[in-house]
């Protein structure tokens, strides 16, 4: 997701290694002592407390919470964009996403029902087919996108193109067992139509796509040239699926030429920026980190590299990665540097980057995923939601970024963190989130977001994505049948899209649901693939001679079907103590610890 960026002034205290100054070492050593106990306590009373009744009585409150928002969406909203919860009433808010000076709103505009397109994938992970088909059956009939609307391209892509496309998918394959009527493929009409409307905001010099287009214009005269990482480097998932879905390429060209393009204008330390001209293809902004604005460009190389098995993303991840664990990662924060220095320029936790976490689960991660996720989760403990920003250095809110826009980052990582390691204690954690949500953010019309979290004051906005996301991710925390039935990658936005053989450039047996899910080397340990939806917590932890090898499957993710590495490169760069991890003789990824 991409929001505005506002810096604070840099500063070079620390949060982390500030709080540590103060404390002693004895202190320390209780304090140890206590978490210990803490967690004993707390792995005792999960066991008890998290049987199936008990998740089975959370999956049923998410689901209700579901219907509150999408029932009162219907009924005062629909098919406008979204639902104001306050007032019971309406917003066509696509030409707003995004928009924050909101430049030549047109008042023609009329929503594009955007928030039912967003629930269809949810609705089918509740296992809804009737409610689902009839949306099927109204989008085909009466969504249009000839209107007359300036739109980001981002979020046009990631919400309205990429819940089309997921939502077909799933549709064709429940059309067989559940429909009434037989499916005619009118998502991807819409899907296809949609994307010919996109393609005109990639004709520039560089093929970067302008950030704005006009539905059904084109891109305006004199529009802004200034778009950002995000905006132009997380197209992929969504242009590369329609293309395999139409067989048109010029889809899945377009958004890959844009993210070339992109890729060469990295720094020498493989850092980006933030912002950039769609003409020139000069950075305007050079400072950047994993939140607003470049999130899911990290995203879409991975997850392309999934979905479509390509090892040109996969290079360019590791490399990405690489960078932004050396540069950016400060113990378990990440804080924004330079892309030209490496230096350290803004010291703030936003609530954008919560997801990142999520990501390194799919890389194996799991320890690094593990330290951050806890220390959001504190914060989230704290206010009772995650405020959007929080300057680190100065040890307090941004003063006008206060908000919590019922974001779904912390719950996401929750959810891959538990399909990692099936460790209890994230279940109370999205316990806990389930509780914050119902308590401060549950109206009678709806959910509404926060607009301050020290006063807990609302806003009249029910955005899409908490139907998309939030809801879906805190569900498949306590019910994960939909995962069990199918290998899927989520989009930014929450859509799955499934792996499949048909889309991958080859075809190692791993990534397949269908075929062998764990395997055995040596007769001794076992591996999950990261590209199955059961995710890659497995590491190996050997003492040899007082030191300890650290060894994950995962590491060389699944590029070769063998999970073998043949030089260090490969295995980048661990992300916990960013030492380079080596290529052992036996070929696996590895990393000597002096002390675990
Ligand atoms: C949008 O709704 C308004 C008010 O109902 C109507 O006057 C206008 O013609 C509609 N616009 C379009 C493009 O349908
Ligand atoms: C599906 O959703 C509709 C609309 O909220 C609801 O009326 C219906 O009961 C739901 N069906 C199931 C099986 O949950
Ligand atoms: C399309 O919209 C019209 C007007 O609101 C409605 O009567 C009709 O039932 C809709 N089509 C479907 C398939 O729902
Ligand atoms: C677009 O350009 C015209 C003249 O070429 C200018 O008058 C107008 O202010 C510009 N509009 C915007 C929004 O920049
Ligand atoms: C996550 O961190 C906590 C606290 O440091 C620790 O107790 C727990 O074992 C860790 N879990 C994993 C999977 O690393």
């Amino acid at each position: 997701m991409y929001g505005d960026r506002k810096g604070s002034k840099v500063m070079k205290i620390n949060f982390v290694s500030s709080l540590h100054r103060s404390m002693s070492s004895w202190h320390l050593l209780t304090i140890l002592l206590l978490l210990l106990s803490l967690q004993l306590r707390l792995a005792l009373g999960s066991f008890t407390l998290f049987g199936p009744a008990k998740k089975a009585e959370l999956r049923d409150q998410v689901r209700q919470m579901f219907y509150h928002a999408y029932d009162n969406y219907m009924q005062y909203a629909f098919p406008h964009d979204e639902l104001k919860p306050l007032t019971k009433t309406f917003t066509d808010s696509l030409g707003e996403l995004g928009n924050l000076k909101l430049e030549r709103l047109s008042e023609q505009y009329n929503g594009s029902a955007l928030t039912l397109v967003e629930s269809l994938s949810s609705l089918h992970v509740l296992g809804n087919s009737s409610e689902f088909e009839k949306g099927v059956l109204w989008l085909g009939e009466n969504l249009t996108f000839d209107v007359d609307v300036r739109v980001s391209l981002f979020e046009c892509n990631i919400r309205l193109l990429g819940g089309l496309i997921s939502a077909h998918l799933l549709a064709t394959d429940l059309s067989k067992k559940s429909f009434r009527e037989p499916y005619k493929d009118q998502l991807l009409i819409l899907a296809n139509d949609l994307g010919q409307r996109f393609l005109r905001a990639f004709d520039t010099p560089t093929g970067l796509p302008y950030a704005w287009i006009n539905l059904k214009h084109g891109v305006m005269e004199n529009e802004t040239t200034e778009t950002s990482t995000s905006g132009c480097g997380s197209l992929i998932l969504e242009m590369g699926a329609l293309s395999r879905l139409t067989g048109k390429p010029e889809y899945e060209e377009s958004a890959l030429r844009a993210l070339r393009k992109l890729w060469s204008m990295r720094s020498s330390l493989d850092l980006m920026g933030t912002t950039l001209d769609v003409t020139t293809g000069e950075w305007i902004e050079h400072s950047s980190g994993i939140g607003a604005g470049v999130d899911s460009f990290y995203e879409y190389l991975i997850k392309a590299h999934i979905l479509f098995g390509r090892d040109e993303y996969w290079d360019m991840f590791s490399s990405a990665y690489t960078a932004v664990q050396k540069y950016f990662r400060h113990g378990p924060w990440y804080h924004e540097a330079d892309m030209r220095t490496g230096k350290a320029t803004h010291w703030q936790l936003t609530s954008l980057q919560a997801f990142w976490p999520g990501l390194q689960i799919l890389v194996g991660d799991v320890l690094a995923a593990n330290s951050t996720h806890r220390e959001f989760f504190s914060v989230w403990e704290r206010y009772g939601v995650l405020p959007e920003r929080y300057l680190l250095d100065r040890d307090m809110l941004h003063p006008t970024e206060k908000y919590y826009p019922l974001r779904p980052e912390l719950a996401e990582s929750t959810l891959f963190l538990y399909q990692a390691t099936r460790d209890p204690w994230y279940l109370e954690v999205g316990e806990a989130i389930i509780n914050s949500l119902n308590v401060y953010t549950r109206v009678n019309g709806g959910f509404a977001s926060v607009r301050d979290v020290t006063t807990m004051k609302l806003e009249d906005h029910q955005h899409s994505f908490f139907l998309a996301e939030t809801c879906k991710y805190l569900y498949l925390l306590f019910d994960d049948t939909f995962l069990v039935n199918g290998n899927y990658v989520f989009s930014t936005e929450g859509h799955p899209l499934p792996v499949t053989h048909s889309w991958h450039e080859w075809i190692p047996s791993i990534y397949m649901e269908s075929e062998a899910f764990e395997y055995k080397r040596g007769g001794k340990h076992v591996f999950k693939s990261a590209m199955s939806s059961k995710l890659c917590p497995v590491v190996k932890v050997s003492p040899v001679q007082g030191k300890f090898w650290v060894e994950s499957a995962c590491h060389v993710l699944d590029k070769r079907s063998n999970h073998k590495c043949q030089s260090d490169k490969e295995c980048g760069v661990d992300a916990t103590t960013c030492r380079q991890r080596t290529c052992s003789i036996a070929g696996y990824c590895g990393l000597w610890l002096v002390k675990f």
